[in-house]
């Protein structure tokens, strides 16, 4: 049989997916899940998004523009600019989601063999894109003790080399809900410019930041123009996962350039999903403080029901819509399917996302899951009280 490539067999499996055979069988054992484990929020998709679809009165379903349609990609840079910051529609790619960002961001800036530095525990897909890309990932270890802050610059400094290309920071946090103060933001600017490198900043939950704190983008740094690269989606901002959208943006016209040949390789964006896209940016502020205020709620819900629960410490996120908790189980990947194949409340059961799949180092992070607060409140509570039965349970097993 021909072979599959190394590059095949080295890609990671999603640790957000890989409990999904199990939970399907569950299911089919009439079984009902509280799926904390995945960001699809419950929220509903803009009114104004979904109309401009059902009313458009397309005949040809044509391929867009490969940077994506101009009339999005100005009123984009609309929206950021709202926010100071400089962003030109010329500054903008549209992609098929920021996974596409991402992946375009890599290929841009790394050759096979370069490093990039991630704080981490980090969103896991990094870890495919990276392989896909043939660049190494150096992890850099945040602390549940301190909520995941940055960690000091000298530790970032000592994993320097003439290998590193890029660190990548996710701000706000996946999985961590960690929300980088404008002093971190400017201390990560200040160590990139001293070495030459980029910062790549994956900033797709920068609408969720809760307790009146700000977020602070890359693109806010003037003197960062030549090594910011921002990633961007209306996945979670209008709860439009399913519409594969989102965007590179950047100020430094080499990047763009090289990017844009990536994005004339895959043609263009999808054009329906464009069209609620740029419809969205109609959305009142009012759907965002609703959504914000939602989840406020559902943050303090969840960080306060997991701290009564014995043994489970959480780390309280202050923006994105995931927290890290960690358990009294020795491993969390066990206790997860566990969840799935042996536990049942009243038929009921949860599933969470083991959180070691979001560290790279080697046995990081084993009794630690991650929560997403993407449901109701009646839901959320049932949840933590079968999660709080379920760890009695496996811990008297066990
Ligand atoms: C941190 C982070 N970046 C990027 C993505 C990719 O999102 P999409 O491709 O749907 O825009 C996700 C999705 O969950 C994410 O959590």
């Amino acid at each position: 049989m021909p072979k599959i490539s190394n590059k095949g067999l080295e890609m990671p499996e999603s640790p957000i997916r890989k409990l999904v055979p199990f939970a399907e069988a569950a299911t089919k054992k009439g079984r009902k899940i509280y799926q904390l484990n995945i960001g699809q929020p419950d929220i509903k998709t803009p009114e104004a998004a979904l109309d401009a679809v059902r009313k458009h009165d397309i005949e040809v379903l044509s391929y867009s523009h490969s940077a994506g349609f101009e009339s999005y990609r100005e009123k984009l840079a609309g929206y950021y600019q709202k926010t100071a910051l400089p962003v030109n529609k010329e500054d903008i790619i549209i992609t098929t989601g920021g996974s596409e960002a991402l992946l375009f961001a890599m290929g841009s800036i790394t050759d096979p063999g370069d490093e990039v530095i991630i704080p981490e525990p980090f969103y896991a897909n990094y870890n495919g894109f990276a392989t896909a890309s043939g660049v190494k990932i150096k992890p850099i270890q945040s602390s549940i003790e301190n909520n995941f802050a940055l960690p000091p610059i000298s530790e970032f400094e000592k994993l320097i080399s003439e290998k590193t290309k890029a660190i990548l920071l996710c701000n706000p946090g996946n999985p961590t809900g960690y929300l980088y103060t404008k002093e971190e933001v400017k201390q990560l600017a200040d160590l990139a410019l001293k070495h030459d490198l980029f910062i790549v900043s994956d900033e797709v939950y920068r609408e969720f930041a809760y307790d009146g704190a700000e977020h602070h983008s890359i693109m806010s740094l003037p003197e960062l123009a030549e090594n910011a690269i921002m990633v961007d989606s209306v996945s979670k901002r209008y709860s439009m996962c399913g519409a594969r959208i989102g965007c590179l943006v950047s100020k430094n016209k080499e990047v763009i350039a090289t990017a844009m040949k990536f994005a004339q390789a895959r043609l263009s964006p999808p054009t329906f999903a464009q069209i609620a896209s740029e419809a969205a940016l109609d959305t009142p502020q009012s759907y965002f403080d609703d959504v914000i205020e939602q989840y406020t709620f559902r943050r303090n819900l969840l960080v306060e029901g997991l701290e009564k629960i014995e043994g489970v410490k959480v780390a309280k996120p202050k923006g994105a819509f995931y927290c890290i908790a960690e358990l009294p189980v020795e491993d969390a990947d066990d206790f997860a399917r566990w969840l799935l194949e042996d536990f049942q409340d009243d038929n009921e059961t949860v599933m969470v996302a083991p959180a070691a799949g979001f560290y790279s180092t080697p046995n990081t992070g084993k009794n630690q899951v991650r929560i997403a607060y993407v449901l109701k409140k009646e839901n959320l509570e049932r949840a933590i009280d079968i999660l709080e039965k379920a760890l009695k349970e496996y811990n008297q097993q066990h």
